[in-house]
């Protein structure tokens, strides 16, 4: 295979999370969020762990912005914690909060690092849970008075901006399995939830196009999982059609097109009378277009006909011979990312597209010199590098790539046990120490080709 060369201005970075690294939860004004109390609650969180302290990069951003200028990153992708802004989600802005990220802003931009904000991903103030959350209608328009509030503080330097990361985790995997915060287990609620997240996208759009000055970019960051049918028996292909309506068409159709899948809104609305929502809803939608599309991806899924009729699909996790996983058990499959993003220029109207997130979590046993040898996650991003550069070469209007993760951090319900980052986090002395997939990744920079 020829190299593929990416274009000098292709935005080559490393993306975060704040309840993921900051710490200092309860420092300089900040609210409680519902991440701070999942893990309060016993028995949530692998071995009790919690993001009370985590990469500590609230006191050690400056450290953390010389490292990735080291590295030669060209981007930084991080997310403003919304209780740092507003302690109670809406009505006293807490200064401190913005402080913060201001400096946070400056720093980069000394740096010629172009940030990428994420306004939400997944810490909502616990005072607006208290309100009934994600559940309640009213949390979609504090969400957009949150965003206001953001752009007029930061806009001037931020140009790039995502207003939710993976809607679909924040309902299904908070409210319908109830393996993430708030914890609870619903259908109903899940559905309800993901129409009021997609409901404040669209508000937080609209809120930033009627600013004169904004001069910017927004979008949304969605996981999505190419579905593969384990057969081609026709229930199979049916079941996998049904996956991607659930997964990935959900979000999309919505963002997209104003719409929801109306095969399967119609099952949703019948078995678990959810999603509720006055038409205009969906005029909201078409009337937000975006101006780019995140996507995170980190595997596919092979889907079958399911057992029970109360399903609709079953996963089924890949056996073939040469199969191989991650530490999280996700199957890699690189050509998934390459199959994703020419879809969604082929059915998305051509939209512009940067990969928010894609990486590993790989064993990195650290050698007797104290280096870590990651080559697994090496071939990892390699291969998933070249998938996004086929991808580019055939027309996709591609404009970045962030890898998952910079700092080994917080991996929600798996406290510290499993491990991202480019760079090593000892968390005991918080020592920084780049893997060599970092300096393979520094070395990828500056060639600008794979
Ligand atoms: C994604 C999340 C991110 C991180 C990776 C591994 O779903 O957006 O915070 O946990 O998975």
């Amino acid at each position: 295979m020829s190299a593929t060369r990416f274009p000098p201005d292709f935005l080559w970075g490393a993306a975060t999370s704040a309840y993921q690294i900051e710490g200092a939860v309860r420092e300089d004004g900040r609210g409680e969020t519902i991440w701070d109390r999942f893990c309060a609650t016993p028995g949530k969180i692998f071995e009790g762990h919690t993001g009370e302290v985590a990469c500590d990069h609230y006191h050690r951003f400056r450290e953390d912005v010389a490292l990735m200028r080291e590295l030669g990153l060209r981007s930084y992708r991080f997310s403003v914690a919304w209780a740092r802004i507003l302690p109670a989600g809406f009505g006293r802005l807490n200064p401190a909060g913005l402080d913060f990220y201001q400096r946070l802003v400056d720093e980069l931009a000394g740096s010629g690092i172009t940030p990428m904000v994420t306004l939400y991903h997944w810490d909502l103030p616990q005072a607006l849970q208290d309100r009934g959350g994600w559940e309640a209608r009213d949390t979609a328009r504090y969400f957009a008075d949150y965003a206001v509030a953001l752009f007029e503080r930061l806009g001037d330097r931020v140009k790039l901006w995502i207003t939710h990361n993976e809607p679909y985790v924040a309902a299904h995997i908070g409210y319908g399995t109830g393996e993430h915060a708030p914890g609870l287990r619903d259908q109903a609620k899940a559905l309800q939830v993901a129409h009021h997240l997609l409901l404040s996208h669209a508000l937080a759009v609209q809120a930033y196009r009627q600013r004169a000055d904004a001069g910017g970019k927004i979008g949304i960051s969605l996981d999505l999982h190419p579905a593969q049918a384990q057969s081609d028996h026709p229930q199979d292909r049916q079941a996998a059609m049904l996956y991607d309506a659930h997964q990935n068409r959900w979000f999309l159709d919505p963002v997209f097109r104003g719409r929801y899948p109306q095969e399967l809104l119609q099952i949703a609305q019948r078995r678990h009378g959810a999603p509720r929502f006055p038409q205009e809803d969906l005029q909201t939608f078409a009337a937000a277009p975006v101006d780019f599309l995140g996507v995170n991806y980190y595997f596919r899924q092979l889907v079958r006909r399911p057992e029970r009729k109360e399903e609709l699909f079953l996963p089924v996790r890949p056996d073939y011979p040469g199969a191989l996983f991650t530490e999280m058990g996700w199957e890699q499959w690189p050509g998934g990312l390459y199959e994703l993003l020419t879809r969604l220029h082929r059915e998305y109207g051509q939209p512009e597209l940067y990969v928010t997130e894609n990486g590993a979590a790989c064993p990195d046993e650290r050698m007797a010199d104290g280096r870590i040898d990651d080559q697994d996650r090496v071939s990892y991003l390699r291969e998933h590098i070249a998938a996004a550069g086929k991808a580019l070469a055939e027309g996709v209007r591609l404009k970045g790539y962030q890898v998952w993760s910079l700092l080994d951090n917080f991996e929600w319900a798996q406290g510290y046990s499993k491990r991202f980052g480019l760079v090593h986090v000892d968390l005991r002395t918080q020592e920084r120490r780049p893997k060599k997939s970092a300096l393979w990744y520094s070395r990828l920079i500056e060639r600008g080709s794979i």
